[in-house]
């Protein structure tokens, strides 16, 4: 089967290099988790405004935890701030935000800014820039499995699907990572099973609107096989 997408429908992102980006600046590496944030802004209205439905941003995942203590709550609380700020931003451009990962290990009061955003902007009907936090492909997976068995459902390829915190959604078209590592680091492995691969050398503070429809312009190139000749 022959099938070349004319333009993609799920977009998702490995941010790295943030801290990198303020070393070789001689600035903290909160100040790139900060300009990091920023390009998130500018990335998801540009997302938006070319008619991409989905946005997959890795923001948090399961391993991040380790980082030193000082980061990771400047982290969580660049995060309740990111979305208490951005709210205007969604709504003005009719952006749905969603969240995947294990919440549960987030601060209350973290939780109920995920949950009040999520909330505020469910009919909202442009892209859904989802965020994933706390996030883990093998946990996501197991946390599917365990609930497909609970349910008495029957375990196929459709139940796991269908209990996956991205129910609903497209497979990933394109994944992209920036900073130049190649590496999917337990990210949305089950949803890239035929996702086109891109890793740019930038890092994730210096990636641009320029760049994404660059990477938009090469996947619509590319002939996607699934498998077939
Ligand atoms: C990777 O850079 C980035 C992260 C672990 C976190 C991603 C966070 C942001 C882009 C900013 C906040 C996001 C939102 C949605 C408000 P790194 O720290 O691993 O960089 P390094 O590999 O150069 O050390």
């Amino acid at each position: 089967m022959i099938d070349a997408l004319p333009f993609p429908q799920h977009i998702a992102i490995i941010m790295d290099g943030n801290g990198r980006w303020a070393k070789e600046r001689d600035l903290k590496r909160t100040a790139g988790h900060e300009e990091g944030a920023k390009v998130v802004r500018e990335i998801t209205i540009h997302a938006n405004n070319i008619g991409l439905k989905y946005l997959t941003l890795y923001a948090f995942s399961t391993e991040n935890w380790s980082r030193p203590k000082l980061e990771v709550e400047f982290l969580m609380k660049l995060l309740e701030r990111h979305l208490k700020d951005e709210l205007p931003m969604y709504l003005e451009n009719n952006v749905r935000f969603k969240a995947i990962g294990d919440l549960s290990k987030f601060s209350k009061s973290l939780q109920k800014t995920i949950k009040e955003t999520t909330q505020k902007t469910l009919h909202c009907s442009g892209l859904t820039q989802v965020l994933a936090l706390n996030y883990g492909s093998r946990d996501e997976m197991t946390r599917a499995v365990q609930a497909v068995v609970q349910k008495g459902m029957e375990i196929t390829q459709e139940s796991i699907a269908q209990n996956l915190d991205t129910q609903g959604m497209p497979d990933v078209d394109i994944l992209v990572r920036t900073s130049g590592e190649v590496r999917i680091s337990n990210f949305l492995l089950w949803q890239c099973a035929y996702a086109e691969m891109f890793f740019v050398q930038k890092f994730w503070p210096d990636f641009s609107k320029y760049d994404l429809d660059d990477i938009i312009d090469d996947f619509t190139k590319r002939e996607r096989r699934f498998g077939g000749i």
